[in-house]
């Protein structure tokens, strides 16, 4: 398939199609301490010696907090009609339970308030992984008990913002937060305990299934669904033992989280694998999990592939990588979103992050990154194709619109198709921005045209 090709073929999307940008709460807004945010776990990890490359932390990122209305200008001034952003939890009630932040709530609803007058739809995540640092010492996601406050965190902000969001998702990548946080242990908080992460992903399951259910009975209106990190399992030879290794590792990146959501069961062979250390599950808690969403949200950046000698080697794959070190891979987001909609039945899905890291110059004004160009180019056109072939697609969202504090990479890795000069803060549209805008101004004729013809 060439989907570069496809999408230059004068493609046009859905107009309903929603087409964005990313951020997330702790990579972009800084003011960690400013008006009464309490701290989360990652402020906590920032601290530990090593964790993070360039040993940065969120302190300031790109000053979002205060620069927020240029920012939306800047969203606005792309042509997206819509924005995907996160709500810091401790900003909004400190300590994960207990006191709510007046100023924190205030933040988030000019955010909303300021999005809508620019005409774009307000996307939001509840969880994008700042756990409040005070319910990580009560065992964080291990503890059942933050599952409750989770379902509050979820209504205190239905709340104030509910009537005014087009879509609210739970939870960002519980992969992520849970095998990266829990079990390798590189992401906070930090644990390294298979057992832990096993428990952390199924109450971040429940949590989910919970907090739909709890935010429906308040009668809310916006879109409910999730956002999984997902991508095609390869193995990385024909050898039985390269091919036996990569179901199981599909089983865990992929159908531990898919069968719950729209199976109501965890995958056997990932269950029995995990042996001892598979989580307790109370009766209920998987009818919980399987409540029914609007959609699911997936992000892709790359393929996965599976060596059972060990880690596998990206050269030998003799893909280009970005500067990642991760392999661009467009066919398998088609790959991907066919073998999700043949395997279950499915709201529309969304990919609400995608996007690469590269090393970015800033010359006179203007960074030339053809490389980002073409990664974001042959990914839509992945999602055209896939779109082509019968799978029902929501939006498309890049990751990210600013480069941002990249979580253990610290600042040295730049996803923005808006660059920042961390030292100036001054914000400088890459060569990807103007492409994008571009391409969304195409879409908008395309469709206008299709409008006047009756197509
Ligand atoms: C995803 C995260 C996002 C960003 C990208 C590069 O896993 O959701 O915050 O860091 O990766």
């Amino acid at each position: 398939m060439n989907s570069a090709l496809y999408l230059d073929q004068a493609h046009h999307f859905p107009r309903e199609f929603a087409w964005g940008v990313a951020t997330s709460a702790f990579q972009i807004e800084g003011a960690a301490q400013a008006d009464g945010k309490g701290p989360s776990i990652w402020d906590t990890f920032c601290k530990v010696p090593g964790a993070i490359a360039d040993a940065s932390d969120g302190t300031v990122a790109c000053e979002h907090y205060q620069r927020w209305e240029s920012d939306l200008d800047i969203v606005a001034n792309l042509g997206v009609n819509a924005y995907r952003f996160s709500v810091s939890w401790p900003r909004v009630r400190p300590g994960g339970a207990g006191a709510w932040n007046a100023q924190g709530l205030d933040f988030y609803e000019r955010l909303v308030d300021g999005l809508l007058a620019r005409g774009v739809a307000p996307y939001l995540t509840l969880n994008h992984w700042d756990l409040p640092q005070e319910l990580q010492d009560q065992g964080g996601w291990a503890n059942r008990d933050t599952v409750h406050r989770f379902v509050e965190y979820a209504l205190g902000v239905h709340d104030r913002l509910g009537d005014r969001v087009a879509s609210i998702a739970t939870h960002n990548e519980p992969w992520v937060m849970a095998m990266l946080g829990h079990e390798i242990g590189n992401f906070a908080p930090g644990v390294k305990n298979r057992a832990i992460a096993a428990q952390v992903a199924h109450h971040l399951l429940l949590s989910h299934g919970l907090a739909v259910q709890a935010l429906r009975a308040e009668g809310c209106k916006a879109d409910l669904g999730i956002v999984l990190n997902l991508s095609p399992t390869q193995p990385a030879t024909n050898a039985p033992e390269d091919q036996a290794r990569t179901v199981l590792e599909d089983g865990r990146l992929v159908r531990w989280y898919m069968d719950p959501l729209f199976k109501g069961s965890y995958p056997a062979d990932v269950m029995n694998h995990l042996g001892e250390d598979a989580p307790t599950v109370e009766a209920g808690d998987m009818a919980a999990i399987q409540t029914p969403i609007d959609f699911l949200g997936v992000n892709y950046y790359t393929r996965t592939v599976i060596s059972a000698a060990g880690p596998w080697d990206v050269k030998q794959g003799g893909l280009e990588l970005s500067d990642m070190g991760w392999e661009i891979y467009p066919e398998g987001l088609t790959q991907l979103l066919m073998r999700l909609h043949q395997d279950y039945s499915l709201p529309p899905m969304y990919v609400t992050e995608n996007g690469g890291a590269f090393k970015d110059e800033l010359h006179n004004g203007r960074v030339h990154d053809l490389a980002r160009v073409k990664y974001i180019k042959e990914h839509i056109g992945a999602v055209a194709e896939a779109m082509r072939q019968g799978v029902k697609m929501g939006g498309y969202m890049v990751w990210s619109l600013l480069d941002n504090f990249e979580w253990a990479s610290g600042y040295e890795k730049r996803f923005g198709i808006v660059h920042v000069d961390y030292a100036s803060q001054q914000r400088t549209l890459k060569d990807s921005a103007l492409w994008y805008r571009n391409f969304l101004q195409r879409q908008k004729a395309a469709s206008l045209a299709a409008v006047s013809t009756g197509d």
